[in-house]
């Protein structure tokens, strides 16, 4: 039962605890076989890095790195940071592992705690949860950004998630012709309008127009429907990246909408940018977000390289699952199979080999270590949630009968001991 206790966890952060965490595992195991399935492996990147990766990739004006890192000094004076992200530390492993040399594409995956120091809500936390992947490397086939976006909806696909729905935009690139020339015209349009905007929107003015976009203000959101909009600057290259984009989306059966104000809040995305939000989650319903970032590997200090992934918000995943009702965690529970409910000494050594034939044999056991007696075994047994009490006495122990009992219903069957067993792997839970 819960207690007051003069330890808590820290805002923002949380225990996961069963039987939710069963969930967590079935979400994070589905993930890995599907990713396989696109040729995807595993990377874990340490939870701390260089301070200047972040700043580097995400961008010192962000929101990210300006007020969400925990960075601290270690004790050699190094400023060092949770990681907020895993983006960066994947494109520095690409480079310090030296895998342009590898079979291009190189094609990551990673799951894994990141940590922001957001104000907590729903959905929000300032350590989360991510599952993300990311292509480094080979060329910027539009075929490839729509594979990744099949990978995650595929995913969410086949978990169920209720609600889904993508939306995909393009930013361009960082030239005259394209996002700087567009950027500038905003820039204007927006100081026009500057009055009217609150301080957010007239801070970011200054720092990162685009952003101004993103703004969920509700007396803004007229002033943004007049703004110029990006697929009108496009250069010819990126535009010709997006059509075929969407082409390749609708190829693959991929459903999307076009949205013209998702910009992103990390700065180093440029042409495609997307995201999906789920059912059941409220005001934080992103529930994933990605991109393209050509540029980004060689921004630190590798060589030229194309880059696109996504991020999926675990939590607000699972969240949205739980909403659903399709997954309540007791579906999810993993129900324990058998309970020994021994008495006597002799009965006990029985038990004991007992428990350890049948978890090899993959059952689930629970072996009280001290003798109690029958009906407290049986109590403790179903609120366990166990299917079977298996009952030892010395008796039973000295005639080689042994009872099972069906908690759900008060049936018994008398079996040896390997036709108990043989009775337990066919009806395994
Ligand atoms: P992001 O949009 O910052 O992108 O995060 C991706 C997802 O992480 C969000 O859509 C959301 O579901 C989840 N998320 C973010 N912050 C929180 C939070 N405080 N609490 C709970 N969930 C959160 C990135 O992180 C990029 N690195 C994605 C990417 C990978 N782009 C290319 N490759």
């Amino acid at each position: 039962m819960a207690s007051k206790s003069k330890f808590q966890a820290i805002r923002g952060t949380r225990d996961l605890l069963p039987p939710e965490t069963a969930l967590w595992n079935r979400v994070e195991e589905t993930a890995r076989q599907i990713f396989g399935t696109f040729g995807f492996g595993e990377i874990r990147p340490p939870i701390l890095e260089p301070t200047e990766l972040f700043a580097r990739a995400v961008g010192g004006d962000t929101d990210i790195v300006s007020k969400e890192m925990y960075t601290f000094e270690d004790r050699d004076e190094s400023s060092t940071s949770l990681r907020p992200e895993a983006t960066a530390s994947v494109c520095r492993a690409y480079i310090e592992h030296g895998m342009q040399q590898l079979p291009l594409p190189v094609k990551l995956y990673y799951i894994g705690p990141m940590f922001r120091r957001e104000r907590p809500q729903k959905g929000r936390y300032r350590q989360f949860y991510q599952i993300g992947a990311e292509v480094l490397g080979g060329n910027d086939a539009p075929a490839i950004d729509a594979e990744a976006i099949e990978m995650v909806m595929t995913f969410f696909d086949r978990l169920q998630l209720p609600g889904v729905q993508l939306e995909i935009n393009s930013i361009g690139h960082n030239a005259d012709n394209c996002r700087r020339g567009y950027v500038a015209q905003l820039k204007s349009a927006l100081e026009k309008v500057q009055d009217k905007l609150g301080a957010d929107s007239q801070r970011r003015i200054v720092t990162n127009p685009l952003r101004v976009l993103d703004s969920k203000l509700e007396h803004e959101q007229s002033i943004i429907e007049t703004l110029p909009r990006i697929a009108d600057h496009l250069c010819d290259e990126c535009k010709a990246h997006y059509v075929a984009v969407k082409h390749q989306l609708q190829l693959r059966g991929v459903l999307y909408k076009e949205n013209w104000r998702l910009v992103r809040g990390l700065d180093y995305y440029m042409r495609t940018t997307f995201e999906i939000t789920a059912a059941g989650l409220g005001s934080q319903d992103a529930v994933c977000g990605g991109g393209r970032y050509d540029g980004l590997v060689e921004l630190l200090g590798g060589p030229p390289t194309k880059g696109i992934g996504f991020a999926i918000g675990e939590d607000r995943l699972i969240l949205s699952l739980l909403e659903a009702k399709n997954q309540s965690p007791a579906s999810s529970r993993q129900l324990l199979s058998v309970y020994i409910a021994w008495m006597g000494e002799h009965a006990h050594a029985t038990a004991i080999r007992a428990a350890k034939t049948l978890r090899a044999a993959g059952i689930s056991v629970e072996l009280p270590p001290v003798e109690q007696k029958l009906g407290k075994a049986l109590e403790r047994a179903s609120k366990l949630n166990s299917r079977y009490a298996l009952i030892l006495g010395d008796n039973e122990v000295a005639e080689g009968s042994w009872t099972l009992k069906t908690l759900a219903d008060g049936s018994q069957q008398k079996f040896t001991e390997p036709e108990l067993l043989d009775f337990l792997r066919r009806n395994k839970i």
